[in-house]
């Protein structure tokens, strides 16, 4: 009977899981839904409920991608086939000389069949199926080593959890691909940072690299990755004869894979090449080449590789997107905390395609470092759509009519003073109320990583302000049909639709709505840190400078921009209007500390020897207890954890008279502690 229950509850379960692993790949690599956004979430909360209740969580289930309690550190990954890299060529002639050799090495004249593909800038992953099941996702690294990513990769939402089960699966498959982000979200997530101070990515491809090393995996999924398949490393259990007949066995298998041409001979190659950098320009992320591969696979191994690459692919590099032009003026734009930021204006100039007449200078402190002065001439460089920066100023073209910008001392858009903090780089307005401010706090209130209001976007938001209808964060909980009837943007759905989002924000979490306040150096990471160690809201009210300076990993200075916007009475007067507009917070990140610090605390060991466990899943075991696992003994070292043909670390631990236990004796002193074992 109770088994009977169980079957049900367990095939109610992975029939949710298919329905929403189907959605999910009509949306995230189809880009077709089928169901509204809303249906998607009922279906998902029911999962949740069920595995809730049930104890249990099936191994492709869905709400595996939210993000897992963070790591302090990654393990390393071992490829089993090295991950290589390709030579360049940089013209066409270059191309023909690698179809030369290659013919050569082959002894052959007839036409070699190649396929040609984007080259996606981003970073290599290898993520490993067994049995059709996702049990493993590195990076790169080396080539040779990379990390354990895997909580990370799987928070992305085009990747598999598990292959379709209508097909058979390959005992083990290693697939490789590049992770990337879209220009348009790099430059929404930059636009926050730069917003709260933070340092700012210098490219997607950063921001992608940045986003998957998070130990942190519910960071990763606040950021938005996807990633392109294009090959394979160690496989069993897969017959495939061509780099194609690969590429449409992962297309079928729900992957994502680069838009792949075949080309007959190298000339064929170099249409292809050029038809693809001409797409360049219109593609919604960055390639910074053409890879071109051998189709055939039995050829590929034939002509095997060097020791860092294959000799049957090869990447065409495309050039750097820059260009000359002159700076026409200088102006400053003021964020939500009040920064000034310096704005070139600049002579519109075309680069790859696209024309060009602003540049962000970041900040002044790098306007001082390239001496950089209205009227100079300066090399522009665009990367794919990314806003376009200036690296460097022809100093020889001066003509001496240059001028230089000071920082203005009053703000551009409400007349205040403008001030530099003590030890910062950035000048800020002090208006309390300048509206280029409050727009942009509301702005990043609304944001999709804070209270996600949709519809608040850049111009709704200017449109509200402008009109004196959003002044501040509760006026927007104030906000009714009647007094968005009329305006300009709000047709009678879209009004209802804003209305509609603004009541669901109301429930929401204690980081986001940390994070939506926009104190100063409290990014997603640091919010989460909060959340994570004050139960609620008003356990922040009036904190001390020293509780939160003893949380791990959040920094000082973020510590006292806490303390001190929690010290202003200002500040918990708006908390509290907001809370009184009915918005309500949980907080499923709290952590009690007590319960964590675990019997291991403040304890060092070493493992050393042949053991019941492979080792790194031990030093996980000590760490998840609070005891830290090195791997040298010295003065330092609580405990050697000593298994049979211990070699030199015993002897060592004996010399120092540092206790030596076995494993047993290690199981047994966490299992006095509360959590789980393995
Ligand atoms: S094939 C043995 N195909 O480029 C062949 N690589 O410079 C290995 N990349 O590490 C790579 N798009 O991270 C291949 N369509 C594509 C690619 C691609 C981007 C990256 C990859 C690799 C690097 C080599």
């Amino acid at each position: 009977m109770g088994n009977k229950k169980t079957k049900k509850i367990t095939d109610e379960m992975g029939n949710l899981i298919k329905q929403l692993n189907e959605h999910n790949y009509r949306y995230h690599v189809l880009d077709s839904p089928a169901i509204p956004d809303e249906e998607y979430d009922r279906l998902f909360r029911k999962l949740k409920e069920l595995e809730e209740a049930h104890g249990h969580v099936m191994t492709d289930s869905p709400t595996l991608r939210v993000g897992a309690p963070p790591l302090d550190k990654f393990d390393k990954v071992i490829h089993r086939k090295p991950m290589l890299s390709l030579d360049n060529a940089f013209s066409y002639d270059e191309l023909r000389d690698f179809d030369i050799r290659i013919k050569r090495l082959l002894k052959s004249d007839s036409e070699i069949m190649y396929t040609v593909e984007p080259k996606y800038d981003g970073l290599a992953v290898e993520i490993s199926y067994e049995n059709g099941v996702l049990v493993r996702a590195s990076t790169r690294g080396d080539g040779n080593t990379g990390e354990d990513v895997t909580l990370n990769v799987k928070t992305i939402m085009s990747v598999p959890l598990a292959l379709p089960d209508d097909k058979r699966p390959p005992r083990w498959i290693d697939i490789r691909g590049e992770i990337f982000m879209l220009i348009a979200d790099f430059e929404e997530l930059n636009r926050r940072r730069n917003e709260l101070g933070e340092a700012l990515f210098a490219n997607p491809r950063n921001a992608s690299a940045g986003s998957i090393r998070q130990l942190d995996s519910s960071i990763t999924a606040s950021r938005k990755l996807n990633i392109s398949f294009y090959g394979a490393g160690h496989v069993e259990g897969l017959p495939v004869g061509t780099h194609l007949e690969l590429m449409e066995w992962l297309r079928s298998n729900r992957f994502t894979t680069p838009d792949i041409k075949a080309a007959k001979g190298i000339e064929e190659v170099i249409r292809v090449v050029g038809s693809i950098e001409k797409e360049r320009e219109s593609l919604p992320f960055e390639i910074d080449g053409a890879v071109v591969k051998v189709n055939d696979i039995a050829i590929q191994n034939i002509l095997g590789e060097k020791t860092r690459e294959p000799r049957w692919a090869i990447a065409y590099k495309f050039a750097a997107h820059q260009g000359i032009t002159r700076i026409n003026d200088i102006i400053a734009s003021v964020g939500r905390i009040g920064t000034i930021t310096p704005i070139a204006i600049l002579e519109p100039v075309k680069i790859g395609g696209v024309t060009v007449s602003r540049s962000t200078l970041h900040n002044w402190d790098e306007l001082d470092r390239k001496d950089i002065r209205i009227g100079d001439k300066v090399v522009v460089e665009r990367a794919g759509d990314v806003i376009p920066h200036v690296i460097e100023v022809l100093t020889d073209e001066r003509t001496g009519k240059e001028r230089k910008f000071k920082v203005p001392k009053a703000c551009p858009v409400c007349g205040s003073h403008v001030e530099q903090e003590e030890g910062e780089v950035a000048f800020r307005c002090v208006g309390l109320n300048c509206p280029a401010q409050v727009r942009e706090k509301i702005r990043h209130f609304s944001s999709r990583a804070a209270m996600d209001i949709e519809g608040m976007g850049e111009k709704n938001v200017e449109l509200l302000s402008e009109r004196g209808l959003i002044r501040s964060f509760s006026d927007i909980y104030i906000l009714d049909k009647e007094a968005l009837s009329g305006l300009p943007r709000f047709a009678d759905r879209s009004a209802d639709n804003l209305i509609k989002a603004i009541e669901k924000s109301k429930r929401t979490t204690l980081a986001r709505f940390l994070f939506a306040l926009g104190i100063r150096h409290v990014g997603e990471f640091g919010s989460k840190l909060l959340a994570r160690n004050f139960r609620e809201l008003k356990d922040l009210y009036n904190v001390d400078i020293e509780p939160l300076v003893s949380i791990k990993q959040l920094g000082e200075k973020t510590a006292a921009a806490v303390s001190g916007f929690f010290a202003e009475k200002r500040n918990i007067e708006a908390l509290n209007s907001l809370v009184a507009m009915g918005i309500k917070i949980s907080n499923p990140d709290f952590r009690d500390n007590e319960d964590e610090a675990g019997t291991l605390s403040g304890l060092t060991f070493v493992v050393t020897g042949s053991m019941p466990e492979p080792r790194n899943r031990i030093e996980k075991l000590i760490e998840e207890h609070g005891g830290h696992a090195s791997s040298s003994v010295s003065g330092r070292t609580d405990y050697v954890v000593a298994g049979e043909n211990p070699g030199s670390k015993l002897n060592k631990a004996r010399e120092l008279g540092i206790a030596v236990i076995s494993y047993d004796e290690l199981v047994k002193m966490v299992e006095e502690d509360q959590g789980t074992l393995f």
